[in-house]
């Protein structure tokens, strides 16, 4: 059966075998090969899955069409999305990307700190400083990588990083890499959060780590408390926007819009891959946090800069966001609460979520699965999300709306939605 990519992992690497040195092999002790037992388990999984036709990873897109896309000649409606204003066909975008690459060529001449710097790169991370708020910005090659080389970088030995238990793996896996002490606190609880902090010695460094949304739930991090705490202990804040940015806030600016506290986070983090349609991540800080980044941050110092296109629909998506993120978000909330009323009201259970990321709680992986093969099937583009991604019994599939959705396109597919679920028996 078809199981998400965290679980895909998971299964696919049990313990190693008991013997990994095969005497018989080219001679006693010599190591028979180490890697083949958890590559074939992969392998074996990957194709049962494809033989149970319940595989759904990688399907190609082969056309877009508003968010309807095509796949594999199916035409289907989008919701495993995080273009949440709609903007990944933009035509001022599009535009931008083309004259980027007429302009400069289709990549640079290296690593940023080297010769790949372009001015526009500058601007790119000047128009992100200016839009969140921020004396500078540093654009690296993914939100993963950023999140990677701004926790290691920063938190060194004797250091400590605290780490919401829903943190995305990016954070989890910068914290992992750090030299400094790795703690987790319970999701969104402030008390555990300071128990741990009070806890920590106090002369370490100590960075306070969280999603401004959640990206399983779609709940958001409590910026008002953690805030007051990392005062109180002499912590930094760092705060993912990955799902925030266009998302919370009368014009999109995120979580500090959303709560009126501009200003209040130590490291902004944000992805240029959700709602800005491109990929890379950004740091937005004040100059000296920025300035040490660039010059210490080993991913940003030694990997190749973004190109020319990436950059140029990036600067656009910015300048589009000033001119249309009001308008679309007061789209993008219409729908959501179309989508979670409209769940809701055939008895769906969809969490604590408040934001586009719609988890509908179905329990059983089984149940997760038979669901998203109905939907699938019947014309809706949506992905299940099992343990251990989530905790045990907490399966569910996850729905994202955007702005591109309308509201006949959310009706076409709550029918899907609750169709599937009456099969599945998670509803009446
Ligand atoms: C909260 C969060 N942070 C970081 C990332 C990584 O961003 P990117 O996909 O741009 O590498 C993601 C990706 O989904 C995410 O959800």
């Amino acid at each position: 059966m078809v199981q998400n990519v965290a679980e895909f992992q998971a299964q696919a690497a049990p313990a190693p075998p008991k013997a990994l040195v095969d005497p018989a092999h080219n001679g006693v002790g010599a190591a028979c090969d180490p890697f083949s037992w958890k590559i074939d388990a992969m392998w074996d999984r990957v194709a049962q899955a494809q033989e149970d036709n319940t595989y759904y990873y990688f399907q190609p897109v082969e056309e877009l069409d508003g968010p309807w896309v095509i796949t594999e000649g199916k035409r289907k409606l989008m919701f495993a999305t995080y273009t949440y204003l709609g903007l990944l066909n933009h035509p001022r975008i599009v535009a931008a990307a083309k004259a980027a690459t007429d302009k400069y060529g289709a990549g640079t001449h290296g690593v940023r700190i080297l010769g790949g710097t372009l001015d526009m790169h500058a601007q790119m991370e000047r128009t992100i400083a200016e839009f969140v708020g921020r004396d500078d910005a540093i654009v690296y090659s993914s939100g993963y990588v950023t999140n990677l080389a701004t926790i290691s970088t920063l938190v060194g030995r004797g250091d400590c990083v605290f780490s919401n238990k829903w943190n995305h793996a990016s954070i989890v896996d910068g914290c992992v890499l750090a030299r400094g002490e790795f703690k987790r606190f319970r999701h969104n609880d402030i008390d555990d959060l300071e128990r741990q902090l009070r806890r920590a010695p106090e002369s370490a460094g100590k960075l306070v780590v969280a999603d401004a949304v959640f990206s399983m739930d779609g709940d958001i991090f409590n910026l008002p408390d953690a805030v007051e705490l990392c005062h109180r202990y002499n912590a930094w804040l760092m705060v993912d926007e990955a799902h925030s940015l266009g998302v919370l806030g009368a014009t999109g600016r995120g979580i500090e819009e959303h709560f009126d506290m501009p200003g209040c986070i130590d490291v902004k983090m944000g992805t240029l891959s959700k709602t800005i349609p491109g990929v890379g991540g950004y740091i937005a800080g004040d100059h000296k946090l920025i300035t040490f980044l660039r010059h210490t941050a080993r991913a940003f110092v030694f990997s190749a800069a973004l190109p020319p296109s990436v950059a140029g629909a990036i600067i656009e998506a910015f300048h589009v966001l000033e001119d249309e993120a009001v308008e679309r978000k007061e789209i993008l909330s219409r729908n959501v609460r179309h989508f979670i009323d409209g769940l809701q009201a055939v008895g769906f259970d969809t969490g604590v979520t408040v934001t586009p990321i719609v988890p509908i709680m179905v329990g059983k992986e089984g149940t997760a699965m038979q669901m998203t093969k109905y939907c699938q099937d019947h014309g809706v583009f949506v992905l299940p999300v099992l343990p251990p991604a989530v905790q045990e019994g907490a399966a569910r599939l996850r729905a994202n709306v955007t702005a591109a959705h309308s509201i006949a396109d959310i009706d076409f597919a709550l029918d899907i939605f609750t169709a599937a679920g009456r099969e599945a028996g998670v509803i009446g």
